[in-house]
């Protein structure tokens, strides 16, 4: 059953699954109320006739007979998939009289789609189905999409050696563009993922302001996209500092981004993936934090990825914690190159994202080992104190010569508001 009512009006038990049917939403209360179960953006009118509706350019049904032309069919499949599974959906949108509005027009379409509203075919049925992920579950998503500057790639098609596969479910794609993942046989993809200031740096470096956050501005676009690009990691590289400086921090996409826990859930299963990524974290002397959160869940696995002296010295530390493992990757540092080997030979890891900080990330691009990377550039100025400790940047620990410094390749700009999402390529 298809109901519709304003999104303002009080929320029902009869409601079944609330579906926000607005392109733009300009009033933050709906948002903070959560006042809808899920956001379909591309169920709204197109923004250029609703302003020509509202400047009188157009008149109602010229405005109704532009929506039909242009709203999106494979929504209006995944409403029906909605109606399919929750039994009631009902539409919302901001307006609280009748007509005229969209809405209704939405509902008039939709009965002339679906009459009876019972019946499903059998292209519908293998579409929920088969992809798992795509149709079935919702994304709640960062609140508005991506604008997509640049796509160099083709939503990730042309890696290298590598064979592209599993396209991102739809809803994501309407809001991100694509991101396929490579698949290579005889070792893992690795990429990385930072939010670095305007001017460079990724930490004010001062207490209470240590970690990513603040340098986004806990942005939200920025926080969907981390948990994302978690939601598609087998195990996830973290240096011991950041460890330290971050105790409280679990690398999984449901922490970083709750509301589309349930959606990255979904989208790890359809993947063939674990319910959780393997946390890794590497430290040059094993002295880890046992105090550290992470350790405290079960349902976690960890690897302490150290030197031979490192493992003593980090299981007198976390002995006590079943869940973790202890791998001696080396004698006077960890080899990068041959823990992602040990991951994907011995964990299966496919993908791997490393999450830093600067000096694990100095190590990874110097070990050659980093495929691509995915930089937030945040509008915020950090600085570095003419005394003190100085604020890190995005590398630090090597320092590369001039004839011999990396480069990477530009394969996406992506625009929220005053941030910018790059997508660049190293090997
Ligand atoms: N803005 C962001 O996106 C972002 C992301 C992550 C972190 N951060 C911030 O960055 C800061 C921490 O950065 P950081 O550079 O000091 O620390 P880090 O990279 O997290 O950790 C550095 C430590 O990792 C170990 N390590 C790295 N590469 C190694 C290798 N090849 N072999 C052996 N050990 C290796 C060493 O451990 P030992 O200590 O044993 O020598 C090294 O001291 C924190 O403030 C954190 O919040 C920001």
């Amino acid at each position: 059953m298809i109901k519709d009512k304003s999104v303002y009006d009080p929320v029902e038990e009869g409601d079944g699954h609330r579906v926000l049917v607005m392109r733009v939403v300009r009033d933050p209360s709906i948002f903070e109320r959560h006042a809808y179960d899920v956001w379909m953006r591309s169920l709204g009118p197109a923004t250029d006739s609703l302003r020509r509706w509202w400047d009188g350019t157009i008149d109602t049904p010229t405005f109704y007979a532009e929506y039909r032309r242009d709203v999106s069919r494979r929504a209006l499949t995944r409403l029906r998939a909605l109606e399919r599974r929750h039994g009631v959906v009902t539409l919302l949108c901001r307006e609280r009289r009748p007509e005229p509005c969209h809405r209704y027009e939405l509902v008039r379409l939709y009965r002339a789609l679906y009459p009876g509203g019972s019946v499903i075919n059998g292209r519908h049925k293998h579409r929920l189905k088969g992809i798992g992920g795509d149709e079935v579950a919702e994304w709640r998503g960062p609140g508005g999409p991506f604008s997509v500057l640049f796509d160099g790639d083709g939503g990730g098609a042309g890696h290298d050696g590598g064979q592209a596969r599993h396209a991102l479910p739809a809803a994501v794609r309407e809001s991100y563009g694509d991101w396929r993942l490579p698949a290579f046989r005889d070792r893992p993809y690795v990429y990385a993922n930072f939010v670095i200031s305007h001017d460079g740096r990724v930490s004010f470096g001062v207490p209470g302001a240590v970690g990513g956050g603040t340098v986004s501005g806990f942005n939200r676009h920025d926080q969907w996209l981390m948990g994302l690009l978690r939601a598609r990691a087998d195990a996830i590289l973290v240096g011991d500092n950041t460890l330290r400086s971050e105790p409280e921090h679990l690398w999984t996409a449901e922490a970083i981004f709750p509301d589309d826990a349930a959606a990255f859930a979904a989208l790890r299963r359809a993947e063939g993936r674990r319910a959780l990524p393997l946390q890794v974290f590497v430290s040059f002397d094993g002295n880890i934090v046992p105090e550290a959160r992470v350790f405290g869940l079960p349902d976690l696995r960890i690897v302490i990825a150290t030197t031979r002296a490192g493992v003593e010295r980090a299981r007198a530390a976390l002995g006590r914690y079943p869940n973790v493992d202890y791998l001696a990757m080396g004698e006077g540092t960890v080899d990068l190159g041959a823990l992602a080997r040990a991951l994907h030979r011995d964990y299966g890891a496919a993908t791997i994202l490393c999450e830093g900080g600067p000096t694990l990330y100095g190590s990874l691009v110097r070990a050659g080992q980093l495929d691509d990377e995915f930089l937030t550039i945040s509008p915020i100025l950090i600085g570095n104190p003419r005394d003190g400790a100085p604020r890190p940047g995005l590398v630090e620990g090597v320092a590369f010569e001039p004839h011999a410094a990396p480069t990477s390749q530009l394969i996406g700009v992506r625009r929220a508001g005053d941030h910018l999402f790059l997508r660049s390529r190293y090997r």
